[in-house]
């Protein structure tokens, strides 16, 4: 297929966090993973006069998606530089923020970026192609413990330490450059059933790595809890288990390990209200129609006033 003919991407959850952002229409707000601008565009739509919309991704390949509409500011920078950027455009404050974590279909779709097992290409796998070590860098110089560190921690793979010991082997005789090269090292260690489902984890946790996805996030929403006005929503769709809890944490205390700090009265002290008890995941419809939707889990919480 012809690369053009490909959908950059499909929004995931789309109704369902638009609503959780509960749009003012001359309300401040920001799409802090601009993408294909599938969410931005629903939000674009409830604002009118003093309404603006920033959003921001560190792919110079979203530009390209970029929203002609003049309530729309595309910011091409690391969500963890939130705050920096829009002081810079003179926004001190915030009526909403949404973030939908991860990388894009867009960017499995390009063999030329290594974000996926299903092409042979360079191992790259950065989503700023202009900073950072790539993926294969990473494998070439990081120490045997680091790597085997990375497919524990955020890959789950419980022969982490076997397959960072044959990563170190593998370079020793000749530099890891390809997906290619990545697959047949990893190859021997899972099983046929569950190859698919090993391969996905073990690409996962690399990309994870060279995005710095976990500092990233934790940057994000200590930046966008201070940028919330008070009654503004924060909505985050998040893919995997270690982004979830993360978020989860945050929402429910204030702070990353989920340590629940309650007043005189006993009630848990949290900058945040949450807006759904019970996250809210994608139906069968909507996971029939875009299978990448189907490990997305939504988050939504309002600043307490
Ligand atoms: C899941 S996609 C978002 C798709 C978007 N909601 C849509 O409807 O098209 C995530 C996007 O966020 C960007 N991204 C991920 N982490 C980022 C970060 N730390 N800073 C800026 N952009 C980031 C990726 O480049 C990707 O384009």
């Amino acid at each position: 297929m012809m690369k053009e003919a490909l959908t950059y991407h499909v929004p995931v959850l789309l109704k369902e966090s638009i609503a959780g952002l509960n749009i003012q229409p001359d309300g401040i707000y920001v799409d802090v993973t601009f993408g294909g601008g599938g969410h931005a565009k629903e939000i674009v739509k409830g604002l009118h006069g003093a309404g603006r919309l920033y959003g921001f991704d560190q792919d110079e390949d979203a530009e390209k998606n970029s929203l002609p509409d003049k309530s729309f500011t595309f910011v091409r920078s690391n969500f963890r530089y939130l705050i920096q950027f829009m002081d810079w455009h003179g926004i001190k404050a915030i009526d909403g923020l949404l973030a939908d974590l991860g990388v894009s279909s867009h960017h499995f779709d390009d063999e030329t970026r290594g974000f996926s097992f299903r092409f042979t290409g360079d191992l790259d796998m950065r989503m700023n192609k202009r900073s950072g070590k790539t993926a294969a860098e990473l494998l070439n110089t990081y120490p045997e413990e680091a790597l085997a560190d990375v497919f524990y921690i955020y890959g789950e793979l419980r022969n982490s330490r076997a397959i960072a010991k044959a990563i170190v082997q593998a370079r020793n005789n000749r530099k890891i450059k390809t997906t290619q090269d990545f697959l047949d090292i990893l190859k021997p260690f899972f099983s046929r059933e569950k190859e698919k489902k090993q391969l996905a984890q073990a690409f996962q946790a690399l990309r994870i790595e060279v995005n710095g996805e976990m500092d990233a996030l934790k940057e994000l929403l200590e930046q966008a809890s201070q940028l919330l006005k008070p009654g503004g929503r924060m909505v985050v769709i998040t893919y995997h288990s270690l982004e979830d809890r993360l978020v989860k944490n945050f929402f429910k205390t204030g702070n990353f390990e989920g340590e629940i700090e309650k007043d005189f009265y006993g009630n848990i002290q949290s900058p945040f209200k949450a807006i759904n008890n019970k996250v809210i995941v994608p139906d069968e419809e909507e996971i029939d129609r875009n299978p990448r939707s189907r490990s997305a889990k939504l988050r939504i919480v309002e600043k307490v006033k």
